[in-house]
């Protein structure tokens, strides 16, 4: 197979629409809907991005007319409320870039026990400054090991014990109205063994065999895998899997359990369509399209990131824009810098595909630039990235749910004097705890023998050393290492995204290796349950929570008064003489901003001219809300140091 075409781009105002049945027949289905004409609107405005993704993935097909019927049916579904919502969001379409937008999290149960339960947590989110809340995989998985919900059974129903669709659409209600937007995962690239879907073709029906890659002998296998990488080598080794009620090999990327979907197939196009409005009616804000990198195959490649990714996701965000439009989409690409801007838009996609996008080297960097003492590597790895579409922001995050791969390039690595592999190997060694210098006590996840390599799972705090900590002093580092590294993904720009527990400080949990489903997943180390009984006592100003929480909060509330913050602008990173000094530098037109973050565990200084540049009036720290003073013409900065500067207020 050869790439597909990008599809061209065609201003959505002026000129004639393609499909001119296709609006004719929406008009049709909405004739007595009371905001017919809005709809239309949006047809009108979002219709040909529609259009040109369906003609280029599926030629020649009836998609057109069954996504139309789908379109109408999903906003006939859509209750007033989010009507009204659709209309606020599409004046205020900017909501998730705005520098007051703080993301969370959770694993509903271990956060809450269930749905219920974290309605009555809303006001601990809206205290920390929350206004995004992403609750992980809750809809129906397998019975038994489910790759913590990442195989799914129902998309139409919740997790049993966590409560239904009916709590969960009062759930997004009762979060709406605290100004706190839901984040639902949308697991797109495979279903559960046991999946209708998958049941039916087991049962020997044809067209739900097509909804999968299923392969009568290894001939094709053994050719897609020559060129395939592995994503759990340990536990699911291989990409294709033996059934056999199907009596043939299935591709399975993740897990045996995890059927990969023919998205060459409409029928999965048109099925999703309507799972995504469906969640769009019960309130999701967000949907995070959970590894959309995996979406296309194409034979001689790694099978990530082709180009029909794109287009998959410019069909189903403009389908969402036409029917329920405050939707937005979260794209999930753990992918290198070039391939990852993609997934926010680039040529004719720009601003047509996802509007967040995990940024998974920030992260990497971090964390590296915090084992290492050193921000020369970060400095040069962000300095590639490409502009993004202003209307698009990254999710910045210090931790997630997964384990931490150590994405770093080879040429970055160089460009530092250090080797790729030999740095790659360093930080698999320091965060597992295994270096002399190191501080952290990650465990390893999938390990590679053959380069040393492994990837890592640990709590934020337990990375950075607070389990370790022997004195009051080590203590204090390892607390303000954390609040550095928040500092860095909240001064960025875009949404940031606390992980559960973080807030107060949560080290490794351990108890997972007594859970049969958890067991041989170390990720489940750093999917800790909130100890309510912490954060009880948060007002304790010496624990390790308080100075936590309170550190964070003040990070955040800094935050939101900083217009210049806002995600529309991009962050460019610099090193300085001092290689422990990083500044990252905001041009907006509300007030330039200079951020400077010692990433060393030494008192440093750096001089005030190098870190003011151009900018010299930036002398005031929001953060202290002071003046910062300058020794012998150099900024003095402690271990962890972190300054905002901008111009004194008025
Ligand atoms: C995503 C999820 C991860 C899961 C995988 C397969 O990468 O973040 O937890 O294992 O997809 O669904």
């Amino acid at each position: 197979m050869t790439p597909a075409p990008v599809p061209a781009a065609v201003a959505p105002t002026g000129g004639p629409t393609p499909h001119p049945d296709a609006r004719t027949r929406l008009a049709r289905l909405l004739a007595d809907d009371p905001s017919a004409d809005d709809v239309l609107a949006r047809w009108d405005r979002w219709g040909f991005d529609l259009i040109v993704a369906l003609d280029s993935l599926y030629p020649g097909t009836d998609v057109m007319a069954n996504v139309v019927d789908l379109l109408a049916a999903g906003h006939a579904n859509r209750p007033d409320h989010l009507r009204a919502r659709d209309r606020d969001r599409l004046l205020s379409p900017d909501w998730f870039q705005r520098p007051d937008a703080v993301g969370y999290a959770a694993y509903t149960d271990r956060f809450a026990g269930d749905l219920n339960g974290v309605a009555a947590r809303i006001d601990y989110l809206s205290e920390l400054g929350v206004t995004y809340l992403h609750l992980m995989p809750l809809l129906e998985p397998r019975p038994g090991a489910n790759d913590g919900g990442y195989a799914v059974l129902d998309y139409g129903r919740v997790r049993p014990d966590l409560g239904t669709m009916a709590d969960l659409a009062c759930l997004s209600r009762k979060l709406h109205e605290a100004g706190i937007s839901l984040t639902l995962d949308l697991v797109l690239n495979h279903v559960a063994r046991e999946h209708a879907w998958a049941t039916a073709a087991r049962s020997g029906e044809r067209n739900f065999r097509d909804y999968f890659m299923v392969f009568d002998d290894r001939t094709e296998p053994d050719r897609y895998e020559a060129s395939l990488p592995e994503v759990f080598p340990d536990f699911a080794p291989g990409n294709f899997t033996w059934d056999d009620d199907l009596a043939g090999w299935v591709w399975t990327t993740f897990n045996s359990w995890q059927w990969d979907l023919n998205w060459a197939n409409p029928d999965v196009l048109c099925e999703f369509v309507a799972i995504v409005l469906n969640l769009a009616n019960q309130g999701v804000d967000c949907l995070r399209l959970d590894a959309i990198a995996f979406l296309w195959k194409r034979l001689g490649t790694n099978c990530q990131n082709q180009p029909e990714v794109h287009t998959i996701t410019q069909a189903l965000r403009a389908a969402a824009r036409i029917a329920a439009p405050s939707l937005i989409f979260k794209a999930e690409a753990i992918v290198a810098p070039d391939a990852l801007v993609a997934y926010l838009g680039r040529g004719p996609r720009a601003g047509r595909v996802s509007d967040l996008a995990y940024h998974n080297t920030l992260m990497v960097q971090v964390w590296s630039a915090l084992a290492t003492r050193d921000g020369r590597l970060m400095a040069e790895a962000l300095s590639h990235f490409r502009e993004i579409p202003t209307t698009t922001a990254w999710a910045t995050y210090l931790r997630c749910h997964d384990d931490i791969g150590w994405a770093v390039d080879d040429a970055d690595a160089v460009a530092v004097g250090w080797s790729g592999s030999g740095h790659r190997a360093f930080l698999s060694d320091f965060y597992v705890g295994d270096h002399p210098a190191s501080f952290a006590e990650g465990q390893a996840f999938q390990e590679d023998p053959a380069t040393g390599e492994k990837r890592v799972s640990g709590t934020a705090a337990s990375l950075a050393g607070l389990g370790r900590a022997r004195s009051a002093l080590q203590r204090r580092l390892a607390i303000d290492r954390v609040l550095c590294g928040y500092a860095m993904i909240m001064g960025f720009g875009g949404i940031p995204i606390i992980y559960m527990g973080d807030e107060i400080a949560l080290l490794n949990d351990d108890d997972y290796r007594s859970e049969r489903e958890h067991a041989d997943d170390s990720r489940w180390l750093h999917r800790p349950k909130m100890p309510w009984q912490v954060v009880a006592q948060l007002s304790e100003e010496d624990s390790n929570a308080h100075l936590m929480y309170a550190g964070l909060r003040r990070l955040i509330r800094t935050r939101a008064r900083l217009e210049s913050l806002h995600a529309t602008v991009g962050t460019q990173v610099y090193s300085t003489s001092n290689p422990a000094v990083v500044r990252f530098v905001r041009r907006h037109p509300a007030g330039d901003v200079v951020q400077v973050y010692n990433v060393s565990d030494r008192a440093v200084s750096v001089p005030a001219a190098e870190v003011n540049g151009h900018y010299t009036g930036l002398v005031y720290d929001q953060l202290s809300e002071a003046t910062v003073p300058t020794v012998a013409g150099s900024y003095v900065l402690a271990p962890y140091a972190t300054l905002w500067l901008t111009d004194p207020p008025a």
